[in-house]
């Protein structure tokens, strides 16, 4: 029936009879009891459990009384059952009335041979004969046995004083014993009562709730463990990063396309169609389907880069144009920069190949979605700071600090007047939100960057240096084709989220942070993060 429990019964280890009803039983006859004396052979988990499910309800009250107890030990326990040492050798001359000492070991164990023939003689119940030994006593008390029958039955010496001795000879040890004197509680009974612990509106039209037997409520209960999403560390790391880049007016670029064309991962960023980044060693291609349409407008992130960019304070007054864009022209001048120069570059002078650009690739880096962010910004030319924070995919040999898939946080801005001091100074404040200082950098190439900077910095934590990202200036081969007027300079610069993540939350193999090894627990337990305290 609904909104009652019955009694809940607590078996006795060997499974035959509830125990709580023993206790019931027991107290009839008996209150109180020692549960020591009452129950020698249940284990005291079980019966502290039982009481504790009588003592709820109030049919029983107990104390405990925990004493120590003397045992013996398996040697105590041997001379318990079979005599002493001096015992055994005084038994073995008296019948054979005379023995040989070198015999004696045959005859007895090697052992009282050796502990017995010295007690025996001190004791006087035998004597050395020549090479033998030879009876005196006629009959003899073993005392030692009967001191520990003794304790076997009363788990205590009739002489306290005994104690030490015998411990020191390792015939016995103490032990803790917790028993129980049980008696009955004011809400005794010979059975446990069915406990109602609903009220229903049936019991209220019938009356049966006046004389219910209610369960009373138990609010000590701890409940049960709920279980719950946890987010994970890059998740947590990733927030922190977006409320830095937030606070500084970044807008966050839309990067849910980890499929890209060529186009926007390589060719816009004015890196060579022979450059090795771009051989199937480094990166993934798609192959079903292998190649995508010529480049143009993806009217979802364009959608929400309006909408970032209408909660932005800078660009609250001036929404872009997107329709202004003409990415054939834009495609061709890509081309053109590449192939015969143009922009006032030289260029690689190379025949380029229309297929390539189509080729769909896993993103190699997030660096292809702020190309394309920085074309839009073409329509509507401005200052302007973006970031994003998601996947991306290089194939690369697995190992304890490399994935084949990890994320990059990535920051553009677009400025007139920009230097490269002023990058690193951007660089200087960005990194000390992270407890990161003294930068160094260290000169480096991209194709699309000039001059290229990787940077290091100091971790106080960590008391070493550690590469930390790469950064430059985009190349006007990269932003004239775009239609970026000349005076708007770029800069940027990536790092990894696992870095950082690893760091903090000192993991130092990649594997337990992302993909399949992960452990679960590690995600439920750790801690949140603030990345400006250690
Ligand atoms: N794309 C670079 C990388 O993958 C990072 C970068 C971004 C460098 C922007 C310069 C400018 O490491």
């Amino acid at each position: 029936m609904p909104g009652q429990r019955g009694p809940v019964p607590v078996p006795l280890h060997n499974g035959s009879r509830d125990l709580t009803l023993d206790i019931l039983e027991a107290l009839e006859e008996n209150d109180p009891f020692q549960t020591q004396s009452q129950f020698p052979e249940t284990p005291q988990a079980e019966i502290k459990a039982a009481l504790d499910r009588l003592a709820s309800r109030s049919m029983v009250e107990y104390d405990t009384q925990d004493r120590e107890i003397v045992v013996l030990t398996a040697e105590g326990q041997q001379i318990a059952d079979e005599g002493s040492h001096e015992y055994k050798v005084w038994k073995a001359v008296k019948a054979s009335g005379k023995l040989s000492i070198k015999e004696l070991p045959q005859k007895v164990a090697a052992e009282s041979a050796k502990v017995g023939q010295g007690n025996a003689f001190k004791l006087k119940w035998i004597k050395k004969d020549g090479d033998s030994l030879v009876p005196i006593a006629d009959s003899v008390q073993d005392v030692t046995r009967e001191l520990l029958e003794h304790v076997a039955t009363n788990a205590a010496f009739p002489d306290p004083k005994q104690l030490k001795d015998y411990q020191k000879r390792k015939l016995v040890a103490t032990q803790k014993q917790i028993a129980y004197k049980v008696r009955k509680g004011p809400r005794w009974a010979k059975e446990i009562p069915v406990e109602v612990t609903d009220l229903t509106a049936e019991m209220l039209e019938d009356g049966s709730w006046q004389t219910a037997n209610f369960k009373p409520y138990n609010f000590k209960a701890l409940g049960a463990n709920q279980n719950s999403g946890a987010l994970h560390p890059l998740n947590k790391v990733r927030e922190e990063f977006r409320k830095i880049f937030f606070n500084w007016d970044f807008i966050e670029m839309p990067t849910a396309r980890f499929v890209d064309s060529g186009f926007w991962n390589f060719d816009a960023l004015f890196v060579p169609q022979q450059h090795p980044a771009r051989d199937l060693q480094d990166t993934f291609y798609v192959s079903d389907p292998p190649s995508s349409g010529p480049p143009g407008p993806d009217p979802i992130a364009d959608a929400a880069l309006d909408e970032m960019e209408a909660d932005s304070a800078t660009f609250s007054t001036s929404t872009s144009k997107s329709s202004k864009l003409d990415y054939a022209k834009y495609a061709s001048d890509v081309r053109a920069v590449h192939e015969t120069g143009a922009f006032g570059s030289i260029g690689y002078r190379y025949p380029y190949n229309e297929a390539e650009t189509t080729r769909l690739v896993l993103r190699t880096h997030t660096t292809a979605v702020s190309t394309y962010c920085l074309h839009r910004l073409a329509a509507n030319p401005r200052p302007a700071r973006y970031f994003s924070i998601d996947r991306v995919f290089r194939n690369e040999t697995v190992d304890a600090t490399h994935l084949a898939e990890f994320h990059q946080i990535e920051g553009v801005i677009a400025d007139y007047g920009l230097t490269l001091g002023g990058l690193m100074d951007f660089l200087a404040s960005f990194f000390k939100k992270l407890g990161i200082t003294n930068l160094r950098f260290k000169p480096a190439y991209n194709p699309y960057t000039e001059p290229s900077m990787e940077v290091f910095g100091f971790h106080a934590g960590l008391d070493k240096w550690v590469e930390i990202g790469n950064s430059g200036m985009f190349r006007p081969e990269m932003l004239l084709p775009m239609g970026l007027p000349e005076d708007l300079r770029v800069y940027g610069f990536g790092l990894s989220l696992e870095r950082p993540t690893m760091i903090k939350y000192g993991v130092s193999n990649i594997r337990e942070l992302l993909g399949h090894k992960v452990d679960l627990g590690f995600i439920e337990s750790n801690a949140a993060v603030r990345l400006d305290k250690d």
